[in-house]
Parts: structure tokens; sequence; C-alpha cells
């Protein structure tokens, strides 16, 4: 039987392309808010199309479409486009599905796949995130080649490669500004017989990599983000595993290698920037996070590290992102604000629920709070920490209190809230959000602009269609 919610539209393949077109806004726009939202995201789950279309299996799995909201003089135009890849080319054009994605893999042979794991990161659908280079704009996934775009027509420039021999063949859509250099930072994963996580900076003038340290690993977990403070960079690595041969050897998709070992626990590894390696390993009780909140330290406890996440009991939430499962309405685990704090000396690590609604897709003031205490955070989120549904409001955590605001209309399902600050911004939430938001009951999309002090909505311009559910974007000044 076909229980398919309301929500299910926002993972059906969009192929409209529309540029700089005008959208109808309703409300009023802060007379300051210029520049332009960059959003990434899956659009396309199949290869080819009618009967003799492949699908794609999992969320993740989607062909990147990016997606440009540009402010100026109160007026909002839209501009979207597919990233141009060898992988949408391919599905696009001939109907096949060419290249391995985080749980759907071509047809191919124990060559094919050796190749690909352990000898050439393949240009990889980039539909995860947008990213700085200096001036230049790209689009990231978890393997380590960038695609520069156009921030303007969002048309594809092509692949950015390193000026370095550094090597791994997974890393984060997740890099981090250093909040001391504004250098970009990431961790690779280096999958071969003495595996590594390494740690590296990339100056914002560059494409040369400087390894800061690495660890060796046996069974290396499954990291999409991590966390960053002035002088630590922490790998959060949650008991989900995976054996590296057989990433070549099982025949199985990428993910679906991995093992879920709770009795391993949850190691937070931290590597120090300014002595170079690793300070230590924390261990604590299981739990998984795809994404980091901000993480800081604490100068009046002993130097601890606090480190807030968006934690989840365990790793189900990837087998409940499935396109059948999320079309059939099958519900999605709630992940909820938690806190770690790390004491660097005892050694000890103590965990703290920062809030009792539950969020994802976090955001704070990165500009100014990035490695740095801060007070709030904001979300996706479930009302009532329900599991029978699909992310259905927005809230703002005051990490401080615990106390929370939310944002929720019926039927409507909100993505990633980026933080936009007020020019000359006296306090932390002065400033608002930018949220595309599916409205299933009119089958429309709208982005809406909401007061990051209150979560009013002070205005929403209707996008010309549906925008499938994305993942992450970024505010740029350039208009
Ligand atoms: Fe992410």
């Amino acid at each position: 039987m076909n229980t398919e919610k309301g929500y299910a539209a926002g993972f059906r393949t969009l192929d409209t392309e529309v540029s700089d077109r005008k959208l109808p806004v309703e409300g009023t726009l802060p007379t300051w808010l210029r520049g332009s939202l960059l959003r990434n995201g899956p659009a396309r789950f199949e290869a080819g199309s009618g009967a003799a279309g492949r699908a794609f299996r999992h969320w993740f799995d989607g062909q990147a479409m990016l997606h440009r909201f540009a402010f100026a003089d109160g007026r909002v135009t839209y501009t979207n486009r597919f990233v141009d890849t060898p992988s949408s080319r391919a599905a696009r054009e001939s109907g096949r599905i060419a290249y391995p994605e985080f749980a759907t893999d071509p047809c191919r042979s124990l060559f094919a796949r050796f190749f690909s794991v352990f000898s050439r990161p393949e240009v990889a659908n980039t539909n995860v995130s947008v990213a700085r280079f200096g001036e230049r704009f790209v689009a990231l996934t978890e393997t380590p080649l960038p695609v520069e775009f156009d921030p303007e027509t969002l048309a594809t420039a092509g692949v950015v490669g390193y000026e370095d021999a550094l090597k791994g063949q997974l890393t984060t859509a997740h890099p981090h500004q250093d909040p001391g250099t504004g250098d970009l930072v990431n961790q690779l994963t280096h999958f071969a017989r003495r595996s590594e996580y390494r740690v590296y900076r990339q100056p914002t003038t560059g494409t040369k990599r400087e390894l800061i340290g690495r660890h060796p690993v046996t069974r290396p977990g499954y990291m999409h983000s991590f966390a960053i403070t002035g002088r630590y960079v922490v790998l959060a690595e949650f008991p989900l595993t995976v054996n590296p041969l057989s990433l070549i050897l099982s025949g199985r998709p990428f993910i679906e290698n991995y093992r879920w070992d709770p009795e391993r626990g949850t190691r937070f590894i931290v590597f120090d920037q300014r002595e170079g390696g690793v300070r230590g390993v924390y261990e604590t009780t299981a739990c998984f996070a795809f994404h980091h909140i901000n993480a800081w330290e604490d100068e009046d406890r002993d130097g601890d590290l606090v480190l807030d996440l968006c934690a989840y009991s365990d790793a189900s939430v990837i087998d409940a992102l499935y396109l059948d499962r999320l079309r059939a309405g099958e519900g999605v685990p709630v992940s909820y604000p938690t806190r770690f704090r790390i004491g660097l000396r005892t050694g000890r690590v103590e965990t703290e629920r920062l809030a009792e609604e539950s969020m994802e897709l976090p955001r704070i003031a990165y500009e100014r709070h990035n490695g740095r205490d801060y007070r709030y955070a904001y979300g996706v989120s479930s009302l009532d920490g329900r599991e029978d549904d699909f992310i259905n409001q927005l809230v703002k955590v005051d990490t401080r209190t615990g106390a929370t605001l939310t944002w929720h209309e019926e039927g409507c399902y909100p993505g990633e809230p980026v933080f936009v600050p007020a020019p000359d911004a006296a306090d932390e939430d002065d400033g608002v959000l930018l949220s595309l938001v599916l409205d299933s009951a009119n089958g429309s999309s709208s982005l809406l602009v909401l007061s990051a002090r209150t979560l009013d909505v002070l205005a929403r311009a209707q996008a010309p269609h549906i925008v499938p559910y994305g993942f992450h974007g970024l505010f740029t000044g350039r208009a």
C-alpha cells in the first residue's frame, strides 16, 4: 500500500532549470539584506527515465543541483542548475549509473572497484555543501575533489585539483575555517593496509594543503563533520566503522560496508594545531552524529574542550534515509543538541543534552563564534520529537539556558536555516535566518526570511517549482 506522505514531494526529481527568475515576495525584506544564498542538494533520483530508468537508492545519492537566491533592493531572484559532473551527465544523457554513490553502486568489476577506492578518487557527485576557496566557490561531497562553479550563473567551471601529494579517499563536506587564521581545515581518511585519519590546513590563497597531524586507525569510522577551536581539531569517531578491505571486496555500496558496534563507544581524537599531532583520545558511550554544532575551549574550567553536536542514539538514521523508506513515510529518527565536555587533563568526558527539542542541520553565527564560546544554535527539528514524520519545524536553542523557540506550520518542511548577521550586529542573534520550506499542502517551495531573535517570519519568496530537500548552503555578500 502506498502511504506516501506530503513530505515525499521533496524527494522527487526536479528537471527544470531557471535563470534569474524574479520571485513574488510577501512581507518585508530587511533593507540591509544584500547578497546570495547558495544552496546544494540532490535533485535527480533516477538515471534515465521511465521503466528503463535505474533509481538511485538513497537520499544522499541524488545528483547535485545548486540553487541561488539573490537579494538586492528588496527583490529576490532565483537560479538553479545541475552541477555538471561525469556522474550527472551519465545519469541524464545515457541513463546509466556510472559512478559509485553513497549507497548505490554501478555494476563494475573488482578491478574497477579497487581502482576507484584505493587509487584514484573519482570526480563525484558533489551534492552536499558549498564552500569558498578564497575567491572561488566550490561544491563539495565526501570524496576529495571539489567542483568549482560560477556563483552567479551556477555554471560548472570544473574540478579543483590540489598542489600537493596528500592522499586520502574520503573527506568531509564540512571544512572549517581556522578561527585564528581563516585557513580552511579538513580531514581525510586514507584507506590502506595501515589506514589513517589525516587533518590538514589549506591557506585561503591557494590549494596547497599542509598536514596538521595523522592518526592510525584499523577500522575507520564514518565521519560527516568534525569540530575546531582556536587550538584544537576534534574528530568524533562514532562506532560505525569499516574494514577497509570490505570496501573493495564486499560488492556492497560504500556505506553498507560500515558496521554499528556500540561496544566500541565514541572516541574523540583531539589534534593540537599548535604542537602538531594528537593530544589525546577521549572515550564516552556510543552515539552517532552527522553534524557538529560548535566547539570551544573553556578557560574558566581548566581548559576543558566543550563540543556540541546533534546526537542520535545510534546510526539507524542512515537506513531511514533510503528513498523508498522516505517516500513510504516510514519516519526518521531524531537527534538532540548534546554537549560533551572533554577534560583534557582529567581524561573524563561529561555528556549533557542541551535542550528538549530535537535538532539537525545546525547553524550558528559562524563568523564571530566559530570555535569560540557561543550562545545560540539554529536548526531543523521535529515537532514533539516525533519520529513518524520528516523535519517539520525550525528550532533555536539557547545553549546556556536550554530555552528553545520553534517555528512550525502544518504541512511545512523546512531546510537548514542559514544565519546572516545584521551589519554591525550588537547581539549574537541580531540577524535573519534563511530557510527553504516545502509547503506540502500548496505543492510549493518558498524561501523564508525569519528574525533570528524571535523566529518570526519577516518575508517569504515563492520559488517557481518544488525544490527537492537540500543539505547545506552559505550566504555570500556578493549580490
Ligand atoms: Fe552535512
